[in-house]
């Protein structure tokens, strides 16, 4: 990672109450209705027909034109918005967390506390080191290939073989077919072969997510989450080998944290994964030279498959999973001329700084070879998985699994129909997953 300035140069501008409502009714308006911790179908189908991340977009870089690459602020009733416009600013945040920018919000804990409180992401400052570490051993952070890639990856090559077998019958590959061996995969790779159909635990933390969408509107579930505790220790116990969660016990006996305080956040953060694979699966689908490289990676049936990752880590960009980067001040931070008190409220809105055409020549295309040779990863302003001490510490296990749900899903002759948006640049700039639906011609 590039250093990033400790404060930023640029005085930060307060936005009039005009510029900030339109900034709330076309930057986080159509965010919020989409769900920050489970997508609303009707929601996400909406957003793509309205294109949404490009009417923000284009706001967003009229401030920044308009205040000189300042942040502006927006006020919410009685709280500051801080939002970075300018990479550099954006670095400042990242590579200040989790002190003083914390990553535990109050917005961030008000939702993830209805099925994960434990969570290192929502955890106060003095919680995090142990957890944090007990994440990083877990999911082998700084490895490519995690030690116990084998199995997982014999995982991912069963129920992908699984699922092409049904699309080979049916003819068609849609949220509904993909989505239930995509969760057989996660429980697997996460839980445990034992919990292959244990569809329950995935159906309580899905039921817990869409309470947490409304975050304190929302009553909690505590019978709902005793459910959810229970049956991840009982998977802690069983240790299966071979499983994420297996690692998680073992470094729990050098931690002391419990490992399911951690899980939750695995199992919900795999669903991106499942939409990155989908959106890169319709692009691939829709070009003929990025499907030949997948299934060349494919066939090689090598764990490392540069451009399969490259493929995730360019869906994730184009059509990012984390909406909104949220953090919010432990003390007060100077910015330019300007000091902002502790408790100020910053987000980076991850669509604009990934799709910044002012900035990035490859914007709006499809570049997975800016991830290959590293400049993607050099961008602060591209943060598909966060950046700095703070970032995903999931990345390498999610690239590697779903790089590899990935390249063996290109084998199928899928055809999207809707696929000519996608088959040349400039990408869509919003891509509903719950709508894409591929057919095999000749089947079904
Ligand atoms: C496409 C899939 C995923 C994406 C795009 C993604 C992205 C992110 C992002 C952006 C953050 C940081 C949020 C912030 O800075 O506030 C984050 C945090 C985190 N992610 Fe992921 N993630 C994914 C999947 C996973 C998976 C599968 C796991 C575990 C197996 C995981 C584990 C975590 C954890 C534990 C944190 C909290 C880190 C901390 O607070 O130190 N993620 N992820």
């Amino acid at each position: 990672m590039p250093v990033a300035p400790a404060v930023s140069p640029r005085t930060p501008v307060d936005l009039d109450r005009v510029r900030s409502a339109a900034v709330a009714a076309r930057v986080l308006g159509p965010l919020v209705a989409q769900g920050a911790i489970v997508r609303r179908p009707r929601a996400t189908a909406w957003a793509e027909r309205r294109q949404t991340d490009r009417a923000a977009g284009a706001l967003l870089r009229d401030l920044r034109r308009e205040h000189d690459g300042a942040p502006v602020v927006l006020r919410l009733g009685p709280r500051r918005l801080v939002l970075p416009l300018d990479a550099g600013d954006v670095g400042a945040l990242l590579a200040g967390s989790p002190d003083p920018f914390s990553p535990a919000t109050v917005e961030k804990r008000a939702a993830l506390g209805h099925f994960e409180p434990d969570s290192v992401l929502i955890s106060p400052t003095d919680r995090r080191p142990a957890r944090r570490l007990l994440n990083e051993q877990a999911l082998d952070t700084s490895e490519p290939v995690h030690r116990d890639a084998d199995a997982l990856l014999a995982a991912v090559d069963r129920e992908a073989a699984a699922l092409l077998a049904e699309v080979d019958r049916t003819g068609v590959l849609d949220w509904p077919t993909f989505a239930p061996a995509f969760w057989r995969t996660v429980r697997t790779v996460v839980l445990g072969e034992s919990a292959r159909d244990d569809h329950r635990v995935t159906d309580v933390l899905w039921t817990l997510r869409r309470a947490a969408n409304w975050a304190y509107l929302h009553p909690r579930r505590p019978r709902l989450r005793a459910e959810l505790a229970d049956r991840l220790h009982a998977y802690v116990r069983r240790a299966e080998p071979g499983s994420l969660i297996a690692h998680a016990a073992a470094a729990q006996r050098d931690r002391g944290v419990d490992p399911v305080g951690q899980v939750p956040q695995w199992l919900f953060a795999f669903d991106a994964a499942g939409a990155a694979v989908l959106r890169a699966l319709a692009v691939a689908a829709a070009r003929p030279a990025v499907r030949e490289r997948l299934r060349g990676e494919a066939r090689s049936g090598s764990s490392m498959q540069p451009y399969a990752r490259g493929a995730v880590l360019e869906s994730v960009r184009l059509w990012p999973t984390t909406l909104v980067v949220l953090r919010d001040s432990t003390a007060p931070t100077t910015w330019g001329r300007r000091e902002l008190p502790g408790g100020t409220s910053f987000a980076i809105v991850s669509a604009f700084a990934h799709r910044d055409a002012e900035r990035l020549d490859f914007a709006d295309a499809w570049s997975p070879e800016a991830w290959l040779d590293g400049r993607a990863d050099a961008d602060w302003g591209l943060l598909p998985f966060s950046g700095g001490p703070v970032s995903c510490p999931g990345r390498n296990v999610v690239l590697l699994v779903a790089g590899r749900l990935l390249a063996r899903l290109s084998e199928a002759d899928l055809v999207l129909p809707r696929g000519r948006y996608l088959a040349t640049d400039p990408l869509p700039a919003t891509f509903d997953h719950y709508g894409a639906r591929f057919h095999v011609p000749g089947r079904g």
